[in-house]
């Protein structure tokens, strides 16, 4: 006989079995999930949400995912660079409005001058808010020296998204070439964390040709790389992409955002001391669905500080919400989000995850 979900809502650790049940549970079930995964939360985390201030820096990109609206296959967006000035204008915001940092996210890019760019950016952001603005950035895959140059003028944190965390399915959404290469962003993710950043990573659900086993290993390959912290949310398919081809294939959209959600409860329960985006994508398929993915484990928020006239360059996927709304009306809407969701705002602080506290300061006494 099969375990019964709440008997392995008891267990310490999880098999890929166990994960398997645990994301087909439906009902009762289901609610038990979110119900323990809220009590962790609640219990190593408390209800802080931090704001993790957003600006998509650049939608140039060298790269061409088969998923994403912004490859560089696809010849209708506009291509555009944020200002210096702009980007230093979305840091006075969110300094003047308490958020404690800051991420700066952009299409891949390797030149030497971008890699200036992002650096002199930096040292600017540091500048201006004194030291206080924390900085995150998701830049994709670059040299070490890169890493290392961006760390040194003051980024903390690093996101790289392994996509999915299965080697073939990874080959099935990217090009099979040199520039899509799945140990080298393996690779990426280790690199960081030898330099010292705080470390995120993450998936996106309901790709084609994804199973609910692809994502129970995703959970484990999680759990295994140890990160800092993880951003997840619904694939969601874009007119302008090879991937669109197989929209009737997919989960209906309300099967991807369940499972993300359940996604989402699962790896707080696994990994309690990380930090959890609640993600707009989440937001794309359902009106709360940044307060459903609080209320069941995430912590993090990244409102978006991007300039109005670029963000109908930035569609990554369909229906990305926010497109005519300021970082006023954003920041606004996300207050009462948060408080909707029964939790408050960490104003003023970095917000970085107790798990890279812990494991920073244990590796210090080996
Ligand atoms: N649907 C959902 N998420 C997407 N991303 C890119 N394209 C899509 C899409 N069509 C996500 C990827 C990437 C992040 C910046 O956006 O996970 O890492
Ligand atoms: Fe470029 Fe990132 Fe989009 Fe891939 S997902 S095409 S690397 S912006
Ligand atoms: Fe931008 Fe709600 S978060 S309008």
């Amino acid at each position: 006989m099969s375990k019964s979900i709440n008997t392995i809502l008891l267990q310490e650790e999880f098999s890929h079995a166990d994960l398997v049940a645990l994301l087909n549970a439906q009902g009762q079930d289901k609610t038990a999930i979110y119900t323990r995964s809220a009590e962790i939360k609640k219990q190593y985390i408390g209800n802080k949400v931090y704001f993790r201030g957003l600006v998509e820096l650049s939608n140039i990109c060298s790269k061409n995912c088969l998923y994403c609206g912004i490859r560089s296959g696809n010849p209708k967006p506009g291509r555009y660079m944020v200002t210096e000035d702009e980007v230093l204008e979305a840091a006075s915001f969110a300094l003047e409005n308490g958020y404690g940092s800051m991420v700066l996210q952009s299409g891949e890019r390797c030149d030497e001058k971008f890699a200036k760019t992002v650096s002199d950016l930096l040292k600017k952001i540091k500048e201006l808010s004194g030291g206080k603005l924390g900085i995150t950035l998701s830049m994709g895959e670059q040299t070490e020296d890169t890493y290392r140059e961006w760390f040194a003028n003051g980024a903390h944190r690093y996101l790289i998204r392994i996509e999915t965390s299965d080697r073939e399915l990874y080959y099935r959404i990217h090009p099979k070439d040199k520039k899509h290469d799945f140990d080298i962003r393996i690779n990426a993710l280790k690199l960081l964390r030898e330099i010292g950043y705080n470390v995120g990573s993450g998936v996106m659900i309901g790709l084609p040709f994804q199973t609910i086993e692809h994502l129970a290993g995703d959970l484990l390959f999680l759990k295994q790389l140890d990160v800092d912290m993880v951003g997840m949310g619904p694939f969601i398919e874009h007119e302008d992409t090879p991937l669109y081809e197989f929209r009737d294939s997919l989960w209906p959209k309300k099967d991807r955002f369940d499972v993300s959600l359940k996604m989402v409860a699962l790896l707080r329960i696994m990994m309690k001391d990380i930090n959890i985006a609640a993600t707009t994508a989440m937001q794309a398929i359902d009106k709360q669905g940044r307060e459903k993915a609080l209320k069941v484990g995430a912590n993090i928020i990244m409102p978006n500080l991007t300039p109005l006239k670029y963000r109908e360059d930035y569609l990554l996927y369909e229906d990305k919400p926010c497109l005519d709304e300021d970082a006023s009306q954003c920041r606004n809407c996300l207050e009462a989000r948060i408080h909707m969701a029964g939790d408050e705002i960490g104003f003023n602080e970095w917000g970085d995850s107790a798990h890279f506290a812990k494991r920073t300061s244990s590796s210090k006494l080996d």
